[in-house]
């Protein structure tokens, strides 16, 4: 829905979106009014350069790097969308000390991800990537031995997060019991049932998935010795992070029949494109799943990712609200009614809060709500005040030493 609320004309906000970005990311915003401007591939940092200046909201994939230089030329860069997951590629660092969040898109193909596990469930439990492979190459396959179905059988969720709970669910759907083991307290869905701990889940699952996320703490969590308390004829599969699991002891667990399969999807050393060859030490197994990293590589996933940070620019924009920012403290502010708004970002040092109160006490102007939220060395402080006042208060405000940003919404 658009928002009647802007600090300047809608369509003097410049958006510049890079990388070939989902059309309804582009619509979405040209929607609310904005002018957008649309970049195929990725831009250099020099080329950065030369336009960020009139940039108001910047659009990007991971392919381009925003630096530290480009974020100091971006004077009027109000936030960063990466229209993806993954935020390295900027220096959120650097945007947070110049007031600007940055979104991204964490959560938008969990679901993609969740069915992918599914696929690759059954195709293990089915013994289906050799079948077909023989197939395409003029062999009969046909047997049912070792063939089974999935209904009945025990999932272990390792990771019992947004991707972890979804493949819960949908393995439930499907008649399978499942266990999880998670670090943090989380509520089971449906019937499924906590674990002790990885060994419980190790000894109890015909089939165990990964959905942790890439820490210290992660690295390497599978190992030869994990792999042994599984059950004999188990199946792993990794969809999370190619640190997780020890590629030579699952390797040898194949080898030794151990494992009766496995499905991978994220690796260690990944080619950077398709020019690049891949090679991993799973490589010509028995009943060995290897995808390219697709787990989360849908067209619907796509278009929630243009959706979701396309939103959260929005709203930035209008309401100053930054929730799911990366860098920023995070608030949902209310609508914005019938009052200005002040947005003022600014060094998290004691005693500006009470500096600015004092400024606004001595033009004897009312607050009518005031939210502040810190993050790491920013504050932000947000106050609605009547229409007639912000005129009075914003030079002020600019002028306060510790001040790094501040706007005004009306
Ligand atoms: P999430 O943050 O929602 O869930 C992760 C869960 O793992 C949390 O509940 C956390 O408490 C738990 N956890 C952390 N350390 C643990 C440990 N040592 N032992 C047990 N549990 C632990 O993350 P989400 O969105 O579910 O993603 C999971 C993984 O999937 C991530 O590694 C992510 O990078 C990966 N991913 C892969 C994609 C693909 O294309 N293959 C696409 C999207 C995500």
């Amino acid at each position: 829905m658009t928002s009647k609320q802007t600090s300047f004309p809608k369509e003097k906000i410049r958006v510049l979106l890079l990388e070939g970005l989902h059309p309804i990311s582009i619509s979405r915003l040209q929607e609310e009014g904005f002018k957008v401007e649309t970049h195929k591939g990725a831009m250099s940092e020099e080329e950065l350069l030369e336009v960020i200046g009139g940039v108001h909201l910047l659009g990007i994939r991971s392919k381009t790097d925003i630096s530290a230089r480009v974020i100091r030329k971006g004077k009027r860069l109000l936030s960063i969308g990466a229209f993806c997951i993954g935020t390295n590629q900027i220096d959120v660092h650097t945007a947070k000390s110049h007031g600007i969040p940055v979104f991204n898109a964490p959560y938008s193909n969990t679901r993609s991800v969740a069915e992918l596990v599914i696929a690759d469930i059954i195709m293990l439990f089915r013994g289906l990537f050799d079948k077909v492979r023989d197939a395409h190459e003029g062999e009969w396959s046909k047997s049912a031995s070792g063939s089974v179905e999935v209904r009945g059988k025990t999932l272990g969720i390792v990771g019992y997060g947004h991707i972890g709970r979804q493949v819960s669910v949908l393995a439930e759907a499907l008649g399978m019991r499942v266990i999880f083991y998670d670090i943090a307290d989380r509520l089971a869905m449906g019937n499924a049932i906590r674990a002790v701990d990885l060994r419980d889940v190790c000894e109890q699952a015909d089939v165990i998935t990964l959905h942790v996320p890439g820490t210290p703490d992660t690295k390497g969590m599978i190992t030869a010795e994990k792999i042994g308390w599984m059950k004999k004829g188990a199946f792993l599969i990794n969809t999370s992070r190619g640190s997780v699991v020890d590629l030579n002891a699952l390797r040898e667990a194949i080898m030794s029949k151990k494992l009766a399969g496995a499905a991978v999807d994220v690796f260690p050393e990944e080619p950077k494109s398709k020019a690049e060859r891949f090679t991993t030490p799973l490589q010509h197994l028995p009943n060995v799943v290897l995808t390219p990293h697709i787990g989360g590589s849908t067209e619907e996933a796509q278009r929630n990712i243009g959706l979701e940070v396309a939103g959260k620019m929005i709203r930035f924009t209008n309401n100053g609200s930054t929730e799911g920012a990366v860098n920023f403290p995070n608030v949902v502010l209310p609508e914005l009614v019938e009052h200005h708004r002040i947005l003022h970002v600014h060094e998290n040092v004691p005693g500006v809060l009470q500096k600015v109160n004092a400024l606004f006490g001595d033009a004897r102007i009312n607050v009518a709500a005031q939210h502040l939220r810190t993050y790491e060395d920013i504050g932000y402080l947000i106050m609605d005040i009547s229409k007639t006042a912000t005129g009075k208060i914003m030079q002020s405000l600019k002028d306060l030493p510790e001040t790094i940003k501040v706007r005004a919404l009306f």
